[in-house]
């Protein structure tokens, strides 16, 4: 498969072509979304709660992403790969979010970055784009502004909220971002927004009139335990944490009752030498 490159994105989104995305957070993750087939893979700071245990996406550091970003990166050979800034390591300045971004290249080996945020973020998307670093918009519902948005709810339900959305999604396109995600938002309104840009729309929550669609990982294969909240866009395509139990409990069993390790998992010592060593 060949690599996958901001311009067969722009070509691929020009035909007419979705684009498909999924989060991975280590090497294990990303290596098996790439041999799948995804167009891009994103370390997304939803590994604060799929892969570290954390209670929001707000926990998780810079050096705890771009750890993360390292081993995502060794795995994966076509996928156009992006990392997340993290909460705090890109609002302060543009220069700092400048410095972020390259660290997240150079340390990282992420191939671009996506940071949340509308009309307010253009000057910063500008410094990171005017460096080199393609930048992925991220509209609608951002999680790490939980806090001011009073949970995470659905965006874009109204005329007012919905004009937002699109002018942030037009302003991030003419900041120079390559693409923008598209939260938790009306497929009516995110299909709208989809026809009025001229980057792709990547949606998560935001329904089939978007360019291309982005979910996060451990959701989709259903790698949980019975019992967690999924967001209602989730699709469950698989059942990973059964499957994984299923192992573990068996390999529990036979160990309890010596039937594991068998003799075809055994090494063998010729007889003369067995001999040689009891005695
Ligand atoms: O952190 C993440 O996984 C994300 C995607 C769901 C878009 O931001
Ligand atoms: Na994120």
């Amino acid at each position: 498969r060949k690599k996958v490159t901001v311009g067969s994105l722009r070509a691929m989104h020009k035909r007419g072509e979705p684009i498909t995305m999924l989060t991975a957070h280590d090497f294990p993750s990303a290596h098996v979304a790439d041999a799948a087939g995804m167009d891009m893979i994103l370390v997304g700071d939803s590994l604060a709660m799929v892969a570290l245990g954390m209670e929001d996406t707000n926990e998780v550091t810079l050096e705890e992403m771009l750890l993360h970003c390292r081993s995502v990166a060794r795995a994966t050979k076509a996928a156009f790969t992006i990392g997340d800034l993290p909460m705090g390591s890109y609002e302060i300045s543009p220069a700092q979010a400048l410095e972020t971004a390259i660290r997240f290249i150079k340390e990282g080996r992420v191939q671009g970055v996506k940071l949340e945020g509308g009309k307010e973020m253009a000057p910063t998307i500008e410094r990171i784009t005017a460096a080199g670093i393609p930048v992925l918009g991220h509209v609608g519902l951002t999680p790490q502004r939980q806090n001011a948005l009073g949970g995470f709810r659905v965006q874009g339900k109204t005329v007012a909220s919905a004009t937002k959305v699109l002018e942030d999604a037009l302003a991030v396109q003419k900041a120079g971002c390559f693409a923008v995600v598209v939260e938790a938002v009306p497929a009516d309104v995110a299909a709208i927004i989809t026809r009025k840009l001229s980057i792709p729309t990547i949606g998560i929550g935001a329904g089939n009139g978007c360019a291309g669609q982005v979910l996060v990982q451990i959701d989709m294969t259903g790698n949980f335990p019975p019992g967690r909240f999924l967001p209602k866009f989730v699709k469950k395509y698989g059942d990973v944490w059964s499957e994984s139990l299923r192992a573990i409990e068996t390999y529990r069993d036979e160990v309890k009752s010596r039937q594991y390790p068998g003799p075809e998992h055994t090494y063998p010592i010729s007889k003369e030498e067995l001999e040689a060593f009891t005695e």
